[in-house]
């Protein structure tokens, strides 16, 4: 099974996904946890490239391929093997990732960002989409304070406010790909609610 992590900036992806991977070792899954951008070598010299806080000359459609050449890199290297040995996959951020940023956020046009996404992926989709819901701004607060920032964070907050709605608008046309977890809760009920998801998706 194929379980990508995705929301807001700040939202506890990043954290959160360890925690789930032990939950779900502990019950006896096989899990294999990646991230985007980066999770191979080649993608992780791209992701160094797209939070370079000094690339402040990158034009969307580079950020855009950027992307997609660290992900079907990922697809290749990572995910599908992983999936043919039956194992599950945890990645954070995916596919979603892009229609909600470089689509909604920054205006690309979406038919012609899923075709890129799709090219990258070979089709390759998400059994299951785990949304942490925070707000926009709550969110920031939280990288803001973890000492992490980048290239990407720095976007103002009307971009992200717009990737916010993005990721509504994603879920409302695939209501069955996704699942909604309040990541605004303490990171213990936010694992346990991640962990339910996951769990009520592996039985059927
Ligand atoms: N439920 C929570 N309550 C309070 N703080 C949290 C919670 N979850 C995560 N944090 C803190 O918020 C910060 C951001 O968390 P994290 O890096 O996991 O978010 P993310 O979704 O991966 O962000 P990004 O999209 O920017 O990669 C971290 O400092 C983390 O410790
Ligand atoms: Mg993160």
């Amino acid at each position: 099974m194929f379980i990508t992590l995705e929301g807001p900036e700040g939202s506890g992806k990043t954290s959160q996904m360890p925690r789930l991977a032990a939950r779900l070792e502990a019950k006896g899954f096989h899990v294999v946890q990646t991230r985007e951008p980066g999770g191979t070598p080649i993608g992780d010299q791209i992701r160094e490239v797209l939070f370079d806080l000094e690339n402040t000359a990158m034009h969307p459609r580079s950020e855009i391929l950027l992307f997609q050449a660290s992900r079907s890199q990922l697809v290749e290297q990572v995910i599908k093997p992983a999936l043919s040995a039956g194992h599950v996959v945890l990645c954070d951020r995916y596919a979603d990732s892009t229609l909600a940023y470089q689509g909604y956020g920054h205006g690309v046009d979406l038919e012609q960002l899923s075709e890129i996404v799709n090219f990258a992926t070979g089709g390759l989709k998400p059994d299951l989409t785990l949304f942490l819901d925070v707000d926009v701004r709550d969110g920031l607060d939280r990288r803001g304070s973890d000492g992490d920032w980048n290239r990407l964070d720095d976007y103002d907050v009307a971009f992200h406010q717009r990737v916010y709605k993005g990721y509504k608008k994603l879920m409302a046309a695939e209501p069955q790909r996704w699942v909604k977890v309040d990541a605004s809760a303490d990171p213990e009920a936010v694992a346990e609610a991640l962990q339910a998801a996951v769990l009520e998706r592996l039985k059927t």
